[in-house]
């Protein structure tokens, strides 16, 4: 997987989504399914995106006991995708667990999903972490703290914000894949995220890939926003 740039299928129906992705006929693509698509859909959006020659990005964000999660990510594994999540707050037994679930899980031959965890949810602010999940240290201390407890249980890389990322590559290096959601260009509406950031800055603070939902899925032409945003992670001057 090389810095791609991940787009968020983030739609209620796969109707709606093939609706999206006729625009995108002639493009092999790296798309996120998030909760919302999958729970309505189960594993035939996934069996869809893998017969049009898509990679995916599962972003089922797993939270609970380490039994449940090894089973869990089993069955996942089946599925075939390329990357899957759980939030670092379960601690280092279920993020173990996780990968346990998805080794045990994956067909001989093929490669294991990559697992990475979530740190802090990019439209969490610090005051709000403060306030309501009652952790009293600074924002960017969390993130590297859960970032540092995810390496130590074997898993690829976190999710977090771009502004957190020279930190992460200077204490945990270069190889633990930094996936930052929080992508907005110049002129987006920022919505219900907090830790923003632009695809040319994401680029400069070293994120391995960037996640783009309504930058794209609701622009006027969705096929423009992608080739622009992937312009400027790419660092093409166009
Ligand atoms: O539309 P937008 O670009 O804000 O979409 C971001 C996507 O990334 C959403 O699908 C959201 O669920 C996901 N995400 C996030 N922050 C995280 C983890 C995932 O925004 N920490």
């Amino acid at each position: 997987m090389q810095r791609p740039l991940i787009i968020a299928l983030d739609f209620p129906n796969q109707r709606e989504a093939q609706g999206f992705l006729k625009d995108f006929q002639n493009e092999k693509l790296f798309v996120k399914v998030g909760m919302e698509l999958f729970y309505r859909e189960g594993p035939s959006i996934i069996h869809y995106l893998k017969e049009q020659g898509h990679s995916i990005f599962l972003d089922l964000k797993l939270h609970d006991i380490p039994n449940t999660v090894y089973s869990s990510m089993k069955g996942l594994a089946g599925l075939g995708v390329d990357l899957v999540n759980v939030h670092a707050a379960g601690g280092q037994k279920m993020m173990e667990a996780a990968l346990e679930g998805l080794e045990a899980g994956t067909a001989i031959g093929q490669s294991r999903p990559k697992c990475i965890a979530v740190t802090q949810l990019t439209s969490t602010t610090e005051e709000v972490m403060r306030r309501e999940l009652l952790i009293e240290r600074d924002l960017l201390d969390v993130v590297v703290e859960y970032a540092t407890l995810t390496k130590k249980s074997g898993l690829d890389g976190i999710v977090c914000s771009s502004l957190e990322v020279p930190v992460i590559n200077r204490q945990l290096g270069n190889d633990f894949m930094t996936v930052t959601p929080g992508i907005r260009q110049a002129c987006d509406d920022v919505g219900d995220q907090a830790r923003i950031v632009t695809p040319e800055k994401a680029r400069e603070l070293g994120s391995t890939a960037i996640v783009v939902g309504r930058s794209i899925t609701r622009a006027n032409n969705p096929l423009q926003s992608y080739k622009s945003i992937q312009a400027a992670w790419e660092g093409v001057q166009v």
